[in-house]
């Protein structure tokens, strides 16, 4: 990226941060929550009791992985969102084509999370090329180019950050730099009873919270604002109209909190409440719906034996 190009993002970032923290309800994107910090505590999270996502997809990779990529016939991998880079070990590990110039492409906007997956994988997998790309999959995807057949991975669920226009437009944005051999691999979360979605972002030992928290640390440090941290508590529920669990940053004392560069200040009184993520969830209709409206077709639904999680494989419509 060059430094007009930075500056642009910059630009525009800030724009978005303006439009979205005047709305009625205030928000903020949830790819503030994760800094170095935030991103240590999402990794806490995956392995808290009630936060049952990665263990579930953990076991969907490693009960399907060869199964998956003998469906993919891949030469190359490109994963979005890579965080900290473990689960694409189990693709890795079943991938026979790693070893005869296999390559390997992640696009997440944490560099230095980044830089360790590269690191660390280009170590176990020495004869599979590793390249790291920092960006956002919603933004970035057309600065990631990697071989045919090419399988891009979207673990965790992450796709249900987005808003269902949002998401229309990933779908699409994604469909169109698809080839005919091409695949995309994305792993949702399902549908399931309220008590054991809420809980899943409502822990007992609180790490969510402070996770949730995180992100008006961050637009402090990022954007120099002067969010005041200990006048807001956590809350996360279901709406299962939207089927989407929602966190959300509630005042429990009254402050105000500015953002000079981009003229913006905001009196938050008892209650007020800034909503940081929506998270959605899926059945295989909806998702198959959803993929379908940009011309995807899922060819292998995984899900694991509990039926909370699911990876569905996908390629173009003929
Ligand atoms: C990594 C986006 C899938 O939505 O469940 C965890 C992030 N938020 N706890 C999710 C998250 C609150 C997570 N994703």
């Amino acid at each position: 990226m060059s430094a007009s190009d930075s500056d642009r993002a910059r630009r525009e970032e800030l724009s978005t941060l303006r439009d979205t923290l005047s709305r009625p309800l205030p928000e903020l994107d949830a790819r503030y929550f994760y800094d170095d910090r935030g991103s240590a505590l999402f990794e806490q999270i995956t392995e808290l009791e009630e936060y049952y996502q990665t263990r579930a997809e953990h076991s969907i990779l490693a009960d399907r992985g060869e199964e998956i990529m003998r469906d993919a016939a891949a030469v190359s991998l490109v994963e979005l969102g890579s965080g900290a880079g473990r689960k694409i070990r189990l693709l890795l590990d079943a991938w026979s084509q790693r070893d005869d110039g296999g390559r390997c492409v992640m696009l997440d906007v944490n560099e230095s999370f980044l830089a360790a997956s590269v690191r660390t994988l280009g170590e176990r997998y020495p004869r599979c090329a590793f390249e790291g790309v920092v960006g956002d999959f919603s933004k970035d995807l057309r600065r990631v180019l990697a071989p045919s057949p090419c399988m891009t991975v979207f673990f965790a669920g992450t796709v249900g950050n987005l808003y269902p226009d949002a998401r229309r437009a990933f779908f699409a944005t994604l469909a169109a730099s698809m080839r005919p051999s091409d695949s995309f691999l994305v792993g949702v979360d399902l549908v399931k009873d309220r008590a054991r979605l809420e809980r899943a972002y409502n822990d007992d030992a609180g790490v969510t919270a402070d996770f949730n928290k995180n992100a008006l640390r961050v637009v402090n440090q990022r954007f120099g604002a002067d969010f005041d941290e200990g006048a807001f508590e956590h809350r996360a529920f279901y709406d299962d109209e939207r089927q989407w669990i929602e966190m959300r940053l509630r005042a429990t004392r009254a402050s105000v909190a500015s953002i000079p560069e981009i003229e913006w200040r905001r009196r938050f009184a008892v209650g007020d409440e800034i909503r940081t993520e929506i998270s959605c969830k899926f059945t295989r209709r909806s998702l198959e719906r959803a993929l379908a409206g940009a011309g995807l077709l899922v060819r292998a639904w995984h899900a694991d034996r509990e039926g909370l999680f699911a990876l569905a494989h996908c390629w173009k419509r003929a």
